[in-house]
């Protein structure tokens, strides 16, 4: 009866040719239901002797079964992997899937790269709220309340009274106020204006400067600005022009132009002055023992000249073959050795 058993068995195993197929053949010839396991119940009723010898040959059988089931599940694993292998096999020479990754608007990159040659001179960098009260965008900057100034800005009032900020001059105030002088930083911003057309965008960047101590003067200003272009523009022989303006927080004032070599125009590029007295008494600093000089630069304006950019539009479009062209890589880095150009 074993010895039958044991035949079946084998003959079943032999033709399993899945590992569901052979798990089949284990609980049939193993599970609890088995002719092996009903015989094994039956030992009990048996007489010792004839129990014993009963006992070890269905031992013995089990014994097989399990060795043969598990030989046969080894090679049945075997043949299974090696048809994943065949089925799911890699083809590498299919082209790799395109990872589109972002970049560095040119705005974010000019910013960075007027950063970088400030630090140079020494300036640190200060920040302010896009939100002004009346009182930190125009009347602590000397712009009184019935000055055309005010007119010549566009502002967007808010319901409450407060501006957008017209222009990053503000962050002068707030960090005359903030800490004691001496000073010498620079201010990066969003500056907001109600305009717009071919030369306007109701959001636009400019960078701040501010210089104050007690021995400052002209020769200064004029210094830092035209090492400052020249860097900027990394051309030695452009030439910087100096005159005479009007701007209610400088007195003098005075417009900035350039020139690139063999080029016939001056291109005004940014306004800057010695700072008006007022200024300095509205934030409790005495104008007889410091003084200083301020600017102010669009900083959009100086994206397009650096890099060729016609229409100041494009710059909020948000067209992707526009960014694409015009924009820089996280590699691009600007850095004073290696560079501030791409
Ligand atoms: N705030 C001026 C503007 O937006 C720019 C400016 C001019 C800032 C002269 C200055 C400065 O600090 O001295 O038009």
């Amino acid at each position: 009866m074993p010895k039958q058993i044991l035949k079946n068995a084998d003959e079943k195993i032999k033709i399993a040719s899945t590992l569901a197929s052979l798990e089949e053949v284990r609980i049939e010839f193993l599970g609890k239901q088995s002719a092996l396991t009903l015989e094994m119940k039956k030992l009990g009723n048996l007489a010792s002797e004839t129990r014993k010898k009963v006992g070890e040959e269905l031992n013995i059988v089990k014994q097989e079964i399990v060795k043969l089931i598990a030989e046969k599940q080894i090679s049945l694993e075997e043949k299974e992997l090696e048809q994943k292998l065949i089925e799911q096999k890699l083809d590498l020479t299919i082209p790799a899937r395109t990872r589109r990754t972002g970049s560095i608007h040119p705005i974010t990159q000019c910013m960075d790269e007027l950063i970088c040659v400030f630090a140079q001179f020494g300036f640190s960098l200060k920040t302010g709220p896009s939100i002004e009260t009346d009182w930190y965008n125009f009347t602590a900057l000397n712009i009184d309340e019935d000055h055309p100034a005010r007119q010549m800005h566009d502002t967007f009032y808010l319901e409450n009274g407060e501006v957008l900020r017209t222009h990053t001059s503000p962050i002068q105030i707030r960090t005359m106020q903030e800490v004691k002088p001496p000073h010498r930083f620079i201010a990066p911003g969003r500056t907001y204006r109600s305009d717009s057309d071919m030369t306007h965008t109701p959001m636009f960047h400019q960078i701040e400067g501010l210089a104050i101590d007690k021995d400052i003067h002209m020769g200064h200003l004029k210094y830092i600005i035209s090492e400052f272009i020249r860097n900027y523009f990394e051309s030695p022989s452009m030439e910087v022009r100096f005159r005479p303006s009007f701007f209610p927080f400088t007195e003098p004032s005075l417009e900035v132009d350039i020139r690139r070599n063999n080029t016939s125009s001056w291109l005004e590029v940014l306004g800057c002055g010695m700072v008006h007295p007022n200024v300095l008494k509205n934030v409790n600093i005495d104008p007889h023992e410091y003084q200083g000089f301020a600017f102010g630069l669009g900083v959009e304006r100086f994206a397009m000249l650096k890099y060729g950019i016609k229409d100041l539009r494009q710059f909020y479009e948000g067209d992707l073959r526009w960014l694409k062209h015009y924009s820089f890589t996280s590699y691009d880095v600007p850095s004073l050795v290696g560079g501030l150009t791409r």
